[in-house]
């Protein structure tokens, strides 16, 4: 029998459909030059940003086809919102904008100061009225998960209160630390991995998803 092409478990879901796993797997390659690995994120984002939109809110209207009157169903409510955390995050928002282009989009940028260990926002830009939409968090790795819980905090403190957190990868570390912070956050990846190093890289993993993805080192 084949795999469903997604795996819910509470509040996570793996979405291990054969072209995503194949997909990541040219992700993970060490000798993937930067073009296609921006590419294949794109392909990814596309595919996991389906799965993610699952749950939105339709409703009915009244149209016209060449042929005949009908009702048919679209998608209700405000805009989404795409909210990229950097600077990585950018690496999957432009796949989920050409599924969504009239998203609204946000960026929210921090940093953890080396000495206090506590998250610093250094740059935070969001839409209006983020209480009446869902919101994509997008984030290409989630490791630690310290990251995308400071960045969750601090969504919420902007009255953002319907979020799915989407990544390519999870290291089950992040998965645990974000679930317990934010049980209302689902969580949307292409797989789990096997851990955090001493570094805080996710192994097998696929490197530095920033370095990788824009050419820097
Ligand atoms: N961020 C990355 O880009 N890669 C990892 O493995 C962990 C965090």
């Amino acid at each position: 029998m084949t795999e469903p092409a997604a795996m819910h478990d509470d509040g996570v879901v793996v979405v291990t459909h054969p072209l995503v796993q194949h997909k990541l797997t040219l992700m993970r390659e060490r000798e993937t030059p930067t073009g296609v690995f921006r590419h294949l994120a794109r392909e990814l984002s596309l595919l996991l940003g389906y799965e993610a939109m699952r749950d939105l809110p339709l409703e009915t209207v009244e149209i016209d086809t060449p042929l005949e009157h009908m009702q048919a169903r679209r998608l209700a409510g405000k805009k989404l919102c795409l909210i990229s955390i950097l600077r990585a995050g950018n690496g999957i928002l432009d796949g989920l904008l050409d599924l969504v282009p009239s998203a609204r989009v946000g960026y929210v940028g921090m940093y953890r100061d080396p000495e206090t260990l506590e998250p610093v926002e250094y740059y935070l830009k969001l839409p209006e009225e983020l209480d009446n939409r869902v919101s994509l968090v997008v984030d290409p790795m989630l490791a630690t998960g310290h990251s995308a819980v400071a960045a969750i905090d601090r969504l919420k403190q902007a009255g953002c209160s319907n979020m799915v957190f989407v990544c390519l990868l999870a290291a089950p570390e992040g998965v645990a630390r974000l679930r317990a912070a934010h049980p209302d956050v689902r969580i949307v990846t292409c797989a789990i991995d096997r851990g955090l190093d001493d570094h805080g890289y996710i192994r097998p993993g696929l490197g530095d998803a920033g370095d990788r993805l824009f050419g820097t080192r």
